[in-house]
């Protein structure tokens, strides 16, 4: 094709289009109106911005903005107002009905975000707030992209009666069709009352900040009303009662910036959605690397505890592992580490707090994090070192038997790769809900020190030997008993009975188990359900 600026010659012929004036063009009116409106949605009230900011609180578009990759915001129904005419709220136009609604990047990763502006209206929710955050909920679920909520909100709009209620039940239906599906994070950073406790709830994971975080079902007020107790906002849903007590909190913040940041963190250890595999950073720490630690468990007296994390530390890709409920029912440890550059999905028996016996709150918390695992492809590393479950006549009217077969459960059902590492005692029930072989762990590995029996020696010789023991002179009980556990733990209190059935695949050198679990994840790594796209939900336990 000839090119018609190029002469024969080399000379370059003027060009015959006509030249652009260099004056700019005035900007159309329509385009200045648009403008104008745009500008003052975003800009919101002066007065009650500052208030919000007083209160140690970031607004929900600084929230955003801290929070996404610079630039990566994308607004929609920015221009939206409320059709509720009651209470005179429709004549105050507020653009946008409390919630800020979008897309956007973090570290690269499309999110769909909303952000609850408390500064109108109180963040409440109405029926079009409702909508708006239905709508990217639902463009997410068929993205498949994660969903992040920031929530500072008073709960249903009174004003609007039960059209609230109306939005809140939209949101729960969506939360629970994208469960396991697309992950769904709620971060909490102000009151949330009422419905707005409910959504979260729902979601995988919450995250609260010290202090300004507050959630509760029905506040001081109602509650004082109601029952007569006296009690103050932190103590009733502070981040405190619901990151130690109540477990509805995953991860406490110290601060607004430091929870953006352990967000964006987590984020690093979930895939895009339930087709996808999580992809870790490629690993500059050794396959081989020692474990000594574990050599020092081999070592030291059975009944002395040590605090689970320090094994986890240990086999981590550089020592880094993201805890999940770290204060709430400390005798179950659970988090995500990367091993060998994999994600991997961690939950330990911690000897440290109730000597690692699995209680009520342990088994959920536990359950609950083996069911997110396996919705979303990250394979199961279990740490064994549990004597049983919690005795107590409290336990047992709180529902132990109920709540420890929902780990029984989880454990079965899940599909993805399972890898076990008996660190020290497995005995009985409890041995066998911790990802044993006969729930189907892929590879069950014990170190030498390991004890896996049906029951503690102790416990064992007082059944066993009952008759004998009554019938030996008080003076040499102490002695005999000394003696039977002795021997029964010889026999029985070791890996190599249960190594010997095939329920422990290889007794490995403790220093190797960084390296024997690194390549038992890495044989597994295209494990994959054999029942065809298997939808798994992640119910709140
Ligand atoms: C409408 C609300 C509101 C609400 C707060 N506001 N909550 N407007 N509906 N639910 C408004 C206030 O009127 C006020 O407006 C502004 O937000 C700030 O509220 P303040 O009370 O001044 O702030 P603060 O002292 O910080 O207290 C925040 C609060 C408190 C703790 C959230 O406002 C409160 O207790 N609100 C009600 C909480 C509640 O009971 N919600 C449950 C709703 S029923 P102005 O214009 O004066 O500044 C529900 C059921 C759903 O949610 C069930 C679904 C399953």
């Amino acid at each position: 094709m000839e090119n018609n600026n190029a002469l024969k010659n080399g000379e370059v012929k003027k060009s015959e289009k006509p030249e652009l004036e260099t004056a700019p063009a005035p900007v159309p009116e329509n385009i200045k109106k648009f403008r104008e409106v745009s500008a003052a949605a975003r800009a919101g009230d002066p007065e009650r911005i500052k208030a919000q900011n007083d209160k140690g609180k970031f607004t929900a578009r600084q929230r955003i903005q801290y929070l996404l990759d610079e630039n990566s915001f994308y607004e929609i129904r920015s221009l939206v107002e409320t059709r509720c005419t009651d209470f005179g709220i429709k004549d105050k136009h507020i653009k946008g009905d409390g919630v800020i609604t979008g897309f956007g990047r973090v570290n690269g990763r499309e999110v769909a975000i909303f952000a609850q502006d408390f500064t109108q209206l109180g963040g409440s929710l109405g029926l079009v707030h409702a909508q708006k955050i239905s709508y990217i909920m639902d463009l997410a679920l068929e993205a498949k992209i994660p969903v992040i909520g920031l929530l500072d909100s008073g709960g249903a709009r009174i004003q609007e009666g039960v059209d609230s209620l109306d939005g809140y039940g939209e949101i729960f239906y969506r939360n629970v069709k994208a469960s396991g599906v697309i992950p769904q994070i709620s971060v909490i950073l102000g009151p949330c009352a009422g419905g707005a406790v409910y959504s979260p709830a729902l979601t995988d994971f919450i995250f609260m900040v010290e202090g300004i975080s507050h959630m509760f079902v029905t506040g001081p007020s109602v509650v004082k009303s109601a029952t007569g107790e006296d009690v103050d906002f932190d103590t009733l849903g502070g981040s405190h009662a619901h990151g130690q007590q109540s477990g509805v909190c995953h991860v406490v913040a110290k601060s607004e910036q430091d929870c953006f940041r352990q967000v964006k963190e987590l984020l690093t250890f979930l895939p895009q959605n339930c087709n996808e595999k999580a992809s870790a950073p490629s690993s500059e720490d050794s396959i081989d690397r020692k474990t000594p630690f574990l050599e020092q468990i081999c070592a030291m007296d059975p009944r002395k505890p040590f605090r689970a994390q320090h094994v986890i530390w240990e086999l981590a890709d550089q020592n880094k592992f993201f805890e999940i409920h770290r204060d709430f029912a400390k005798n179950v440890v659970v988090g995500f580490i990367h091993l060998g550059g994999e994600v991997v999905g961690v939950v330990a028996n911690n000897s440290d707090h109730l000597g690692g016996a699995l209680d009520i709150n342990a088994s959920d918390k536990a359950a609950r994090f083996v069911r997110f695992l396996n919705a979303f492809n990250i394979p199961i590393l279990t740490l064994v070192d549990i004597g049983g479950y919690l005795p107590g006549v409290e336990q047992e009217h709180g529902g132990i038997i109920r709540h420890g077969a929902k780990l029984l459960y989880a454990y079965a059902e899940a599909t993805v790769p399972k890898i076990t590492l008996v660190l020290r005692k497995a005995y009985g029930g409890a041995y066998i809900a911790m990802s044993s072989k006969y729930l189907r762990g892929d590879f069950n590995y014990s170190i030498p020190s390991a004890e896996i029996a049906v029951m503690g020696p102790r416990g064992a010789i007082e059944i066993l030997y009952s008759r004998d023991i009554k019938a030996a002179p008080p003076d040499k009980t102490e002695e005999i008993k000394a003696k039977l556990t002795a021997d029964y733990a010889a026999k029985f209190a070791s890996p190599y009975q249960t190594a010997s059935t095939g329920a422990i695949d290889e007794i490995i050198e403790p220093s190797a188990a960084r390296s024997r679990i690194i390549h038992a994840v890495r044989i597994l790594k295209n494990k994959r359900d054999p029942r065809e796209n298997p939808r798994k939900g992640n119910i709140p336990l």
